[in-house]
């Protein structure tokens, strides 16, 4: 639809709340949702880990998240612009556009190991098709998860034709790619998520799910599993990265940010919920399966129930293309600040800039590809090269430039900004975010940034 882009001066914006509904969604919901989310949960215990997490979406996630779009909508460039653009205005110091630079950094280290695990998801479908996990039991699984794994030709080949897929859409620019893709991936996603759930309520032990995700038993909590919810509520909202930054920057300015953000939070949690219902079910069925089993708990565990079901070879297949969909909808976003900065800064067209970084995310996941196979011995303080990709971004730079964003938006920068950007919100939003932004984020993220360097520091020395 051409009527989706108003040009406002030299910027396009799109042209409902929904498209950037969806867009943002599109960018939140992603393998954190459906693979990190679920596997997390089972390793700290369930409910009241769940709980945890719930609690810090909405202390620590949404408050930022609406300081995110703020700026970004306000700046209308790309995060690294953007950030120019505000400390200019108000006579700032430059530390502060470290903001733009530190999320296009991030955002293509994750890029760089989320398209490796991507690839597995993107392996796993024709292989489903196939009925290759027909009747398989969890040894079975296991060595064929190995497998791929050992295969650097495989993992390099699945990885390859993920960013391809990526690049494709974001050459296709902001409208045409990002706008109709999300369009059409999410309701897509929406509708694979709920069969699953269906069938998972139907093949699979859906009481003890529940149980398992929403009583609390506090016994099972640690202090690391509150820092481990607290740093994935910032990687499940795509925050600290400049992702929510740049979309802000699409966005009409008529919306209102704090209804809009809600919107989103909540797509997000539900998705994630709703995956963990999807699964924990048929882990429950299947007494060989523990909730407990990590990162393979989505590669290893779950074939094993596909193919032990009537149907589970379809209704497997159709999950890992919903894996992919949802990851696909977040690189995009992962790599779209660095674009939008290449295209403003240094007149590159979006095909060339697009692809200049895509490469380099490529060729950085190379190193992920091998920490599998050929470099799996090579580890630094415990770290593989995926390992320390992982912990580098999750816990170090994201709560980083989550803190920098809370402590600029809440003490730096001049108040009329914000309260100009949020004066839609109804009276009493604004004091109530500034409290929040001012006093909770700020101590809470930097803890969670403090214990993170401190493991380093113990790994490393
Ligand atoms: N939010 C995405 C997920 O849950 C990951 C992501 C992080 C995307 C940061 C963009 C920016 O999978």
């Amino acid at each position: 639809m051409s009527s989706a882009l108003i040009q406002t001066k030299s910027y396009p914006t799109w042209n409902s709340r929904w498209v950037f509904i969806m867009a943002a969604t599109g960018s939140a919901v992603g393998l954190g949702n459906i693979w990190k989310f679920p596997y997390i949960t089972g390793e700290n215990g369930g409910g009241a880990f769940v709980l945890v997490y719930l609690v810090c979406i909405l202390l620590l996630g949404i408050p930022v998240m609406v300081a995110e779009v703020m700026l970004g909508r306000r700046g209308r460039q790309s995060p690294v612009a953007t950030m120019r653009q505000l400390t200019n205005e108000a006579g700032l110091h430059g530390f502060w556009n470290s903001i733009g630079w530190l999320g296009v950094v991030a955002g293509l280290f994750i890029l760089s190991y989320y398209s490796v695990i991507a690839g597995w998801a993107l392996a796993y479908i024709p292989e489903m098709g196939r009925g290759t996990f027909q009747g398989a039991g969890a040894a079975e699984t296991q060595l064929f998860f190995d497998t791929l794994l050992a295969d650097k030709g495989r993992l390099l080949a699945w990885q390859s034709l993920f960013m391809l897929m990526t690049v494709a859409v974001v050459a296709c620019g902001v409208v045409k790619g990002l706008g109709v893709a999300v369009r059409i991936l999410m309701p897509l996603l929406f509708v694979l998520l709920l069969a699953m759930l269906v069938f998972a309520y139907r093949h699979g032990d859906f009481a003890a799910a529940a149980e398992f995700l929403f009583r609390p038993d506090f016994s099972a909590l640690t202090g690391r599993s509150v820092l481990e919810a607290l740093g994935h509520s910032f990687f499940t909202l795509s925050l600290g990265m400049g992702a929510i930054m740049a979309y802000g920057a699409y966005m009409p300015a008529d919306t209102s940010i704090g209804k809009t953000v809600l919107t989103v939070a909540f797509l997000d949690t539900l998705v994630a919920l709703m995956a963990g219902m999807a699964i924990f079910p048929i882990v429950f069925a299947n007494p060989s399966i523990h909730p407990g089993a990590g990162p393979e708990l989505l590669f290893v565990s779950l074939p094993v129930a596909f193919g032990a079901m009537p149907g589970g070879l379809l209704v497997g297949m159709m999950f890992f293309i919903l894996i992919t969909i949802a990851a696909w909808s977040s690189a995009i976003s992962l790599i779209e600040p660095g674009v939008a900065w290449l295209i403003e800064r240094r007149g590159f067209n979006r095909f060339t800039a697009n692809i200049s970084l895509g490469f380099i995310a490529w060729a950085l996941g190379l190193g992920t590809v091998l920490s599998f196979n050929d470099w799996s011995g090579f580890t630094l303080g415990g770290f593989t090269f995926f390992g320390a990709m992982d912990f580098l971004t999750s816990r170090i730079m994201l709560p980083l430039t989550g803190l920098f964003i809370a402590i600029f938006v809440g003490w730096v920068l001049p108040q009329m900004t914000a309260k100009s950007e949020l004066n839609g919100e109804g009276s009493r939003f604004y004091p109530l975010w500034l409290w929040v932004l001012r006093y909770i984020c700020p101590p809470a993220i930097g803890v969670v940034l403090l214990v993170g360097l401190y493991d380093t520091f113990a790994a490393v020395s």
